[in-house]
C-alpha cells in the first residue's frame, strides 16, 4: 500500500486520531476501488443500499432534528431556507448584502462562494453567538473538480472509467475543501449530456446513464466519505435535477422535452444513483421540463424523489431558479414563484430571496402547510446535524492551508489525467511504425499553439490552482532540457495573425517533431458555454494546416471540455490525443504520454461528432423504422433504397469515434462473446427484481481479450445488451458493465461479466420497471460501435 503509506507520511502533523481514521477511510476507499476495479455488472441505478450511520438517511439523527424544531418560530424555519451568496457570484445579480443582520436574526441557513476560512468563521460566530438558536450556517461551493488542487474535469476523469479514482479524487477534493470551512459541495453534476454544443457536457460523466450512474455514486462515496461528520467529509449535491442537460439545440437554461419513458430510462438513473449512494442533497435545475420548470415540478421533486427513492435530504434550487419561474412563464410575482417551488418541493432557494420575501406569509394565509414546512425544515437540519456542524461550526483557520496541495494530492491528479486521456489516433508512418510514443532522436521537439505553454484551467474559485498548473512545454523542457524545447504560440486561442503562423510554421521547420496544442480555454465550456461551432476556435485550424503543411510529423493535443468538429485533422494529422481539461498536473501527465511511460487507457464517454449537424449524437439512440445500418453513406445517395432511409444526404450517421472508443500504444483483440443461457424467463426475472439488490446473475457473459502487441496496456472491456420486441422500442445498445484489465504483450485474458435480473428490465409502455420476453443480443466489446453478439432470449 505505497499510496497510503506515503499519505501518512505526509500528514505527520495530524493528531493521532485522525490520522487513524484518516488511515482506515483510505483503505475503505481503497477496498472500494478495488471491488469498483472487479467491474460493473448490474443496473446501479435500481438497487437500494441501507442508509449508513452518520449519513443523511442515519435516523439516528432525526430526535435531534426535531428537538430544534420544535424550539423554531416561523421566522426562523423560514430562514434556514434561505440561501445567498456572499463571495464571487457564480450567477447574475445576488440581491442583498445585509447577511451579517439576517444571519443574527436566523434569516438565513447557508452562504455560498465564501472561501476565506476567516470569512467563514466571521459569519458563523455570528450565527452562534448571536442567532437565538445558534444554529450554524452551512457553508457551500461548486468544488467541481478539485478545490485547490485542479483535477482534470469531470468529463476527463469520467473518460477513465475508473470509478475509484473519481472516488479518491473526490476525497482530496473534499479534504481540502473542509478544512477551508466549506463543508458543502454543488457537485456533482449527474445530467446525462448527448449534445456538444452544451458546454455543460465538461462538467458530467457524458451520455451513457449506466457509466452515469457508476460516476455520480463514485463523487457521493468519495465527497462524503464513510461518515458526514468526519472532518475531511462534505456534503455532496447531485445535480441538476432534471433533465438540463437535453436543453434544446444545445443552448444553455434552454428548455427540454424529455418523455416519463426517457427521463426514467437515461436521465434519472445517475441522480437515482446518488441517491442510494447517500447524497446529502440535490439541486433543482433551470430548465423547463415538458413545459414545468424543473423548479417547480411536483413530479419529479416529491413523486419520484421523495416517494419513489425516498430521499430524505436536501433539495437546493439553482442560483435564482426560484425567481426565474417568472420569465419561465409559470409565475406572475415573486410570491407566486416562490409559492410554486415551495410545494412543488424545493427546500432551499439559492440567491433569489423569494421565500425570504414571502414564504411567511404564504404559510399565514394557508397556501402553504405548517407540515410542508417543517418537512422542507427538517431537511436542512439534517443536513447540518449529519455534518456535524453543532459541535464543530468553526475552521482551524491556521490549519487550512495544510491541507492544500500535498504532493500525493498533485500525484493522484497527475494519475487522473494520464488515465483520461483518450488516444484518438495514432496512424502509422514510412516503415510501418506508429508515431506515438515518441522514441528517442525527436530530441528537438517545437511546442506549438495557443495551449503549449499556458494551461490555466483552474477549477471554478480558485485562481490558485490553475497558476500551479505545469503546461506542456515546461513539462517535456524539465525533461529534455530547454534548448530541446522551442515554444511557439502560433496564434491565441481566438485570434491571431498570420506572421504569428508564419513565425511558427519556421519553428516547426527546425524541429524533429511538432506538439501541436489547440482547443478551446476553459471558460468556453461550463455553464453559459454553449457553442454553435465545435471547430477550432479563432484562427487555430489555419495554423494548424500551415504546421502540417511542413511534413513535420505532428502531435496534435487537444484540449477541450467536449469533442470538437475536426474531420480535416482527423485525416491528415498523424497522431491525436483527446486531453481534455486535465488539471494542475496537465504538463507532466502529457509528457509522460507522449514518451510512453504510460500507456494511454482513456475511453469517450460522449459520441466524437463529424459535425455539429449531427448533434445530439449518442450510441445508445432507437433504431427507428427506416435504420441506414451499415449502408455506406458517404456518397449521396442514388436510388430509393438508400434515399429513404433516416439519414443525411451530406453527412454520415456514424460519428468520429464511438462512444467507448480510445486507442492505445499496444493493441487488443477480442475473441467471440459466450453466454451462460440461452433462454431466460420474464416471469423469473420479475421475481427476482421485486426480491430486490442481491440477487444472483440471471446470465453471465465472457470473453477472451488478447493484447497483440509489444507493450503491457490496459483495456476498458464493455458489456452491451439488446432488447427486441419489447413494448417499448429500445435503444440500439445499452451499456450493462465495464471492467478494465491490465494484460501484458502476448497474453490473453479472458473477462466475465454477470448480468442481474435489472439489466434485462425496461420502463415498460406503463412507465413500469420490468422485464419482458423479448431477443436479446450481447456484446462484450472494446466500444459501442463493434463486438460480436451473442443472441438469447427471454420467454414469458
Ligand atoms: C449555477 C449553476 O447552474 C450551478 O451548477 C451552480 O452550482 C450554481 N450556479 C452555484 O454557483
Amino acid at each position: 500500500m505505497p499510496f497510503i503509506a506515503s499519505c501518512m507520511r505526509n500528514h505527520s502533523w495530524l493528531p493521532e486520531r485522525t490520522r487513524a481514521v484518516l488511515l482506515r477511510k483510505m483503505f475503505s476507499i481503497l477496498l472500494l476501488g478495488g471491488i469498483c476495479a472487479v467491474g460493473f455488472g448490474g443496473a446501479l441505478a435500481q438497487t437500494t443500499s441501507p442508509s449508513p450511520r452518520g449519513g443523511i438517511a442515519d435516523k439516528t439523527l432525526d430526535a435531534r432534528v426535531e428537538a430544534i424544531l420544535q424550539r423554531m418560530t416561523l421566522q426562523e424555519k423560514v430562514g434556514q431556507l434561505v440561501q445567498y451568496s456572499a463571495g464571487q457570484p457564480t450567477g447574475p445579480g445576488t440581491g442583498r448584502t445585509d447577511y451579517e443582520d439576517m444571519i443574527a436574526r436566523g434569516q438565513i441557513g447557508s452562504l455560498f462562494n465564501v472561501i476565506d476560512p476567516h470569512e467563514i468563521n466571521k459569519y458563523q460566530k455570528i450565527a452562534m453567538e448571536k442567532s437565538r438558536l445558534h444554529i450554524p450556517i452551512l457553508f457551500g461551493l461548486d468544488v467541481i473538480h478539485g478545490f485547490k488542487t485542479e483535477f482534470p474535469i469531470p468529463l476527463g476523469l469520467a473518460s477513465t472509467w475508473d470509478p475509484s479514482i473519481v472516488e479518491k479524487a473526490s476525497h482530496v477534493a473534499a479534504m481540502e475543501a473542509a478544512a477551508d470551512g466549506i463543508r458543502w459541495t454543488f457537485s456533482p453534476m449527474v445530467d446525462i449530456a448527448r449534445d456538444a454544443r452544451w458546454g455543460r457536457m465538461a462538467e458530467g460523466a457524458g451520455e451513457d446513464p449506466f457509466l452515469g450512474s457508476a460516476m455520480a455514486a463514485a463523487y457521493v462515496r468519495g465527497y462524503q466519505g464513510s461518515r458526514l461528520d468526519a472532518a475531511d467529509s462534505i456534503a455532496a449535491c447531485a445535480k441538476h435535477y432534471v433533465g438540463y442537460g437535453a436543453a434544446e439545440a444545445g443552448r444553455d437554461y434552454n428548455s427540454t422535452e424529455i418523455s416519463e419513458h426517457t427521463l426514467r430510462q437515461f436521465y434519472l438513473p445517475p441522480f437515482r444513483a446518488a441517491v442510494d449512494a447517500g447524497t446529502a442533497s440535490l439541486m433543482s435545475a433551470f430548465n423547463s421540463l415538458n413545459g414545468v420548470p424543473s423548479t417547480a415540478n411536483p413530479f419529479t421533486l416529491k413523486q419520484v424523489l421523495r416517494k419513489e427513492w425516498g430521499f430524505r435530504g436536501l433539495v437546493v434550487s439553482d442560483w435564482n431558479a426560484v425567481g426565474e419561474l417568472i420569465p419561465h412563464g409559470i409565475a406572475n410575482d415573486g410570491a407566486t414563484a416562490a409559492r410554486k417551488a415551495f410545494v412543488a418541493g424545493v427546500d432551499m432557494d439559492m440567491v433569489s430571496s423569494l421565500y425570504h420575501d414571502n414564504l411567511q406569509q404564504i404559510l399565514r394565509s394557508g397556501q402553504a402547510t405548517q407540515a410542508e414546512l417543517d418537512e422542507a425544515v427538517r431537511h436542512v437540519l439534517r443536513v447540518k446535524v449529519a455534518l456535524g456542524l453543532f459541535e464543530h461550526p468553526y475552521v482551524d483557520e491556521a490549519a487550512a492551508p495544510k491541507a492544500l496541495y500535498h504532493p500525493e494530492s498533485i500525484a493522484l491528479a497527475q494519475t487522473a489525467a494520464e488515465r483520461s486521456f483518450v488516444l484518438l489516433k495514432n496512424a502509422s508512418g514510412a516503415g510501418g511504425k506508429a508515431l506515438l510514443p515518441l522514441a528517442c532522436g525527436n530530441e528537438n521537439i517545437a511546442v506549438i499553439g495557443p495551449l503549449g505553454d499556458n494551461y490555466s484551467g483552474a477549477p471554478q474559485a480558485d485562481a490558485g490552482g490553475g497558476a500551479r498548473a505545469t503546461s506542456v512545454a515546461a513539462a517535456l523542457a524539465q525533461r529534455l532540457g530547454e534548448s530541446h524545447v522551442s515554444r511557439f504560440k502560433g496564434v491565441g486561442i481566438l485570434d491571431g495573425t498570420d506572421e504569428e503562423i508564419a513565425a511558427a510554421v519556421v519553428g516547426a521547420q527546425k524541429a524533429d517533431v511538432v506538439i501541436l496544442a489547440l482547443g478551446e480555454a476553459p471558460e468556453m465550456s461550463g455553464e453559459a458555454a454553449s457553442r454553435a461551432h465545435l471547430g477550432l476556435p479563432g484562427k487555430q485550424q489555419a495554423l494548424l494546416e500551415a504546421i502540417v503543411g511542413t511534413g513535420k510529423p505532428v502531435i496534435l493535443i487537444l484540449f477541450s471540455g467536449r469533442p470538437l468538429t475536426l474531420p480535416w485533422a482527423f485525416e491528415h494529422v498523424p497522431a491525436v490525443i483527446a486531453a481534455w481539461l486535465p488539471g494542475i498536473a496537465a504538463g507532466p501527465a502529457i509528457e509522460r504520454t507522449l514518451f510512453g511511460d504510460v500507456n494511454p487507457s482513456g475511453k469517450l464517454v460522449v459520441s466524437w461528432p463529424r459535425s455539429v449537424g449531427q448533434e445530439p449524437l449518442y450510441y445508445n439512440h432507437l433504431n427507428t423504422g427506416r435504420p441506414a445500418g451499415d449502408m455506406d453513406l458517404t456518397r449521396p445517395p442514388s436510388d430509393v433504397a438508400s434515399r429513404y432511409l433516416s439519414r443525411y444526404i451530406d453527412e454520415q450517421n456514424t460519428p468520429q469515434f464511438p462512444f467507448g472508443y480510445g486507442g492505445s500504444y499496444t493493441s487488443f483483440s477480442y475473441g467471440g462473446t459466450t453466454i451462460s443461457r440461452q433462454r431466460l424467463s420474464a416471469a423469473a426475472l420479475n421475481k427476482g427484481l421485486s426480491a430486490g439488490a442481491g440477487q444472483p446473475a440471471a446470465m453471465t457473459a465472457e470473453t477472451e481479450v488478447t493484447n497483440t502487441g509489444s507493450r503491457p496496456g490496459e483495456e476498458v472491456v464493455q458489456l452491451y445488451i439488446q432488447l427486441l420486441g419489447t413494448s417499448v422500442a429500445e435503444p440500439v445498445r445499452m451499456l450493462k458493465g465495464f471492467r478494465t484489465i491490465s494484460i501484458a504483450p502476448g497474453e490473453a485474458k479472458k473477462v466475465k461479466f454477470e448480468l442481474r435480473p435489472q439489466d434485462f428490465a425496461i420502463w415498460n409502455d406503463h412507465n413500469q420497471f420490468a422485464a419482458e420476453a423479448a431477443k436479446i443480443n450481447v456484446w462484450i466489446s472494446p466500444d459501442s460501435a463493434h463486438g460480436s453478439a451473442a443472441q438469447a432470449e427471454i420467454g414469458p
